[in-house]
């Protein structure tokens, strides 16, 4: 059913019944789209635009339509335009024409947002769950591999030894922040921009406070062209799943890189790998790479929707039609891939031999001479170029740093001592960098367990926030 027409003559045509339709992607507001209805139900009897007895028919009819909705026994047809008209289309026919007395005080302008914020709000929550996991994931490995030494690379060329535990952790780091960012986000669109109507407020009073209130919001937007132009919480929630996409990216190259056969350090488990159709011997680590490659289509959501916004004149707009499908993509993609990386590291096998097998190979201990001398006082400068030409005489006399003769170390600098040998392994290089961020198994181990208790705190605020929107959003 149209939710106008009356001041037309011709009916719409096909074609622009095509384009304008949004139905069969915005139906999975429905749900959000009920209870603010809902909500709104309320404020239209406090005002006294529908008598107690016409709401206690519609608040029957609305949750009767949930239900429907939720059994699969009412969906949207090849006549509903968008998610709007479906629903006005069930409550009409729950509740005959009182159905359509739902629509006074607000517009399809308004409650579009309303519900497509408290969507974003339930989805962004489950993907900081989902993030929440994989630090899980990523950490429990990591604390297994306190010890395990790893070469650590800067240009993917061998730099200096790591912890095998701070290369898995890292990762963490950055998925915390991003559900850090995802609490900001939240707490900067906790405005409702339930009440704006169609850009100027309504003259029939409904109390956007106290819907606002009802539905879990902190407040609402003071000025209603705003509220129904702002886009900015769709544009940022899509900024912070293009960087979670960059971040899944870079751990995917990583699983990639390590379990070809020439790095040898993790055997992916079968669950998380394809074949190939025409290699049996094939065992492709999949999951990585689409982990990967992914990553594209959440930067080109991105990319689409600031696109969209870009000089867009302000209130509702048709171009704003296209601001969810942009959004629902990188949702349910993330949905997927999440849960997809968190199997993949949790049943990843690292291989310890193989991983510190090359930690010292490539020199990765000059940096040790360097600091030694450093230490006794010698110039940094000086000290660096000594410890470059003591590379440069193993590399012609075929030997590894600790293998040049006593002598031979008197020759290049004076004050390079004996002591030095004992510097010269790859364990007392990783033990030696004790500093907070440092790489020295107990450092990291502290960093690893201090960011555990962070993400245990994340997970209580997103149940406080789950709380506060208690029948408004998927609990
Ligand atoms: N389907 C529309 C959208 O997604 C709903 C709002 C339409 N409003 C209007 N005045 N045409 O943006």
């Amino acid at each position: 059913m149209a939710l106008w027409g009356g001041r037309f003559k011709d009916q719409a045509d096909d074609s622009m019944r095509a384009l304008s339709r949004s139905v069969h992607f915005d139906w999975r507001l429905a749900p959000y789209e009920i209870e603010v209805n809902l909500v709104h139900l309320e404020s239209l009897i406090g005002i006294g635009v529908l008598s107690k007895s016409d709401g206690a028919i519609l608040k029957k009819g609305l949750n009767d339509l949930a239900k429907k909705i939720g059994e699969g026994s009412f969906s949207y047809n090849e006549t509903d335009e968008d998610v709007h008209s479906a629903i006005e289309r069930g409550l009409i026919s729950e509740c005959g024409a009182l159905g359509g007395s739902i629509r006074a005080g607000r517009s399809r302008n308004d409650l579009v947002v309303t519900d497509f914020k408290l969507y974003l709000i339930d989805h962004l929550l489950e993907i900081a769950s989902l993030l929440e996991d994989l630090i899980e994931a990523l950490n429990s490995q990591g604390l297994n591999h306190l010890k395990t030494i790893a070469p650590g690379f800067t240009h993917t060329q061998h730099a200096q030894p790591i912890s095998f535990a701070q290369e898995l952790s890292k990762h963490s780091f950055s998925l915390a922040r991003d559900i850090d960012r995802i609490l900001d986000w939240q707490k900067r669109n906790s405005l409702s921009p339930f009440g704006a109507g169609a850009l100027a407020g309504s003259s029939l009073q409904p109390a956007p406070e106290q819907s606002a209130k009802q539905m879990g919001f902190n407040g609402v937007h003071k000025n209603s062209i705003d509220a129904v132009s702002d886009r900015d919480f769709a544009a940022e929630a899509l900024f912070i799943m293009a960087m979670i996409g960059v971040h899944l990216s870079r751990i995917g190259e990583e699983f990639v890189l390590w379990s070809s056969t020439e790095f040898n350090f993790v055997e992916i488990a079968d669950a998380f790998s394809t074949g190939s159709s025409i290699m049996p011997q094939k065992k492709n680590a999949d999951a990585a790479e689409l982990a990967r490659g992914k990553s594209g289509r959440f930067i080109g959501n991105l990319t689409t929707l600031l696109v969209v916004l870009k000089a867009l004149p302000f209130a509702y707009n048709r171009d704003l039609q296209e601001d969810k499908e942009p959004v629902f993509d990188s949702v349910d993609q993330l949905l997927m891939l999440l849960p997809a990386v968190t199997g993949m590291v949790q049943s990843a096998k690292f291989i310890p031999n193989n991983i510190s097998s090359g930690a010292s190979a490539g020199f990765t201990l000059a940096t040790e001479v360097a600091d030694y001398l450093a230490k006794k006082g010698v110039p940094f400068a000086e000290a660096h170029e000594v410890a470059g030409k003591c590379v440069q005489y193993c590399e012609s006399n075929g030997l590894q740093l600790d293998q040049i003769p006593e002598e031979a170390l008197l020759k290049l600098h004076p004050q390079l001592g004996r002591d030095l040998y004992q510097l010269l392994n790859v364990e007392a290089a990783v033990d030696s960098r004790k500093s907070t961020m440092g790489t020295s198994p107990k450092s990291v181990e502290l960093a690893i367990r201090d960011l555990n208790k962070e993400v245990e705190m994340y997970a209580e605020a997103i149940s406080r926030i789950r709380a506060v929107f208690s029948g408004m959003i998927s609990q």
